[in-house]
C-alpha cells in the first residue's frame, strides 16, 4: 500500500514539475547583449532537474482550493525562484563550499563566483515581478499580501536569517537547531502553502491548519535533508553527501544520531495530518504528499 500511494505521488509530481520547468523557462528573462551570461546563469541553476517540491505543494494547495492553475503556476514559480537562488548561494564557497548540485557542477564552477552571486541575486527579482505581475492575479492587494509573504519567508526573519544561523554554528541546541530548520528551510516551503492560501482566502481555523501541516512538513523535510546527508546516495541524491558532519554543521542528526533523529520524523509524521482536519478528504492527496516527503530518499 505505502509503494502504491508513493507512486501516485510521484507520477503526478514529476507532471507537476515539467509544467513548472516550461513555465520558468518562459517567465525567466533572455536578451542578446554581454548581460546573456547572466541570464544563462539564472537558467542553468533554475532549469536544472530539481524536485519541484514547492512548486508541488503550491500547486496540490491551489487544486484543493480550485483555484485558476496559472495563477498558481506563477506563484509555484516565483516561490522556485527563491530556492533556486538559496541553493546557488548556498553552494558558494563562502557557504558550504559544494561543487555538485542537482547533478551538474554548481553554478559558480559552470559560471564563475562572481556570475553565480549576479545569478542568485536576479533570480529572487525575477520572484517578486512575477508576483507582481496583473498575470498572478488580478486584485493588487492581494498581490501585494504575495510579496510580502514571500519576502518574510525569503529573507533575515526566514532562510536568509536560518542560513545565518547555519553558518555561524551556534546552534549546538536542539531548539535553536529546530528554529534555524524552520527559518532556513521551512520558512520557503510554508510560503508554498501560504501563497495559493493568500490567493484561496482561507478563514482562520483553515489557515491554522494549513500553516500548521506546512511548518510540520519543513521541519520534517530538512530533517528527511539532513539524514540523507548521511544516508544517501550520491548519485539519487545528485549532490555530495557527508558534507555535514565533516563541516561541524549542527543538526538533529549530528547533534542526536541518525536513530533519535529518525524518532523525531516518526512523531512529526503522526502528528502532521492532525493539521488538516478542517480539510476532510479535500486534503486526502496532501496527506499522501506528507507520507512522501517524509520517507523520501533523494
Ligand atoms: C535542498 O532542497 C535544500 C534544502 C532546503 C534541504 P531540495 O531537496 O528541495 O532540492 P532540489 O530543489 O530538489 O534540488
Ligand atoms: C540549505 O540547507 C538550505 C537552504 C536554504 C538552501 P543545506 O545546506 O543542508 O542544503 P543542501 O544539503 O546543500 O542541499
Ligand atoms: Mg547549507
Ligand atoms: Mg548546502
Ligand atoms: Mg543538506
Amino acid at each position: 500500500m505505502p509503494h502504491l500511494v508513493a507512486s501516485s505521488v510521484e507520477a503526478r509530481l514529476s507532471r507537476d514539475a515539467d509544467l513548472v520547468t516550461v513555465a520558468l523557462d518562459e517567465l525567466l528573462p533572455r536578451a542578446d547583449g554581454p548581460e546573456t551570461r547572466l541570464m544563462e546563469a539564472m537558467r542553468y541553476a533554475a532549469l536544472a532537474p530539481g524536485k519541484r517540491l514547492r512548486p508541488f505543494f503550491a500547486l496540490e494547495t491551489g487544486r484543493m482550493f480550485d483555484l485558476d492553475e496559472r495563477s498558481v503556476l506563477r506563484v509555484a514559480c516565483a516561490v522556485e525562484c527563491i530556492h533556486a537562488y538559496s541553493l546557488i548561494h548556498d553552494d558558494l564557497p563562502a557557504m558550504d563550499d559544494d561543487d555538485l548540485r542537482r547533478g551538474r557542477p554548481t553554478t559558480h564552477k559552470a559560471y564563475d563566483e562572481a556570475t553565480a552571486i549576479l545569478a542568485g541575486d536576479a533570480l529572487q527579482s525575477v520572484a517578486f515581478e512575477i508576483l507582481g505581475h496583473p498575470d498572478t492575479c488580478d486584485d493588487a492587494v492581494i498581490r501585494a499580501e504575495l510579496v510580502v509573504k514571500l519576502a518574510r519567508a525569503a529573507g533575515a526573519q526566514g532562510m536568509c536569517g536560518g542560513q545565518m544561523i547555519d553558518l555561524l554554528g551556534v546552534n549546538d541546541d536542539l531548539g535553536t537547531v529546530a528554529r534555524m530548520q524552520r527559518m532556513k528551510t521551512g520558512a520557503l516551503i510554508a510560503a508554498s502553502f501560504e501563497l495559493p492560501a493568500a490567493l484561496a482566502g482561507l478563514n482562520e481555523v483553515e489557515h491554522e491548519g494549513l500553516m500548521g501541516f506546512a511548518q510540520d512538513i519543513g521541519l520534517a523535510y530538512q530533517i528527511v535533508d539532513d539524514l540523507l546527508d548521511l544516508e544517501g546516495d550520491e548519485a539519487d541524491m545528485g549532490k555530495r553527501i557527508g558534507k555535514d558532519a565533516e563541516a561541524g554543521k549542527a543538526n538533529f542528526v549530528t547533534l542526536l544520531g541518525a536513530g533519535a533523529a529518525r524518532q523525531r520524523l516518526n512523531i512529526i509524521a503522526q502528528q502532521v495530518k492532525v493539521h488538516l482536519e478542517p480539510f476532510g478528504p479535500a486534503a486526502d492527496f496532501l496527506r499522501e504528499t506528507a507520507d512522501f516527503v517524509i520517507s523520501r530518499r533523494a
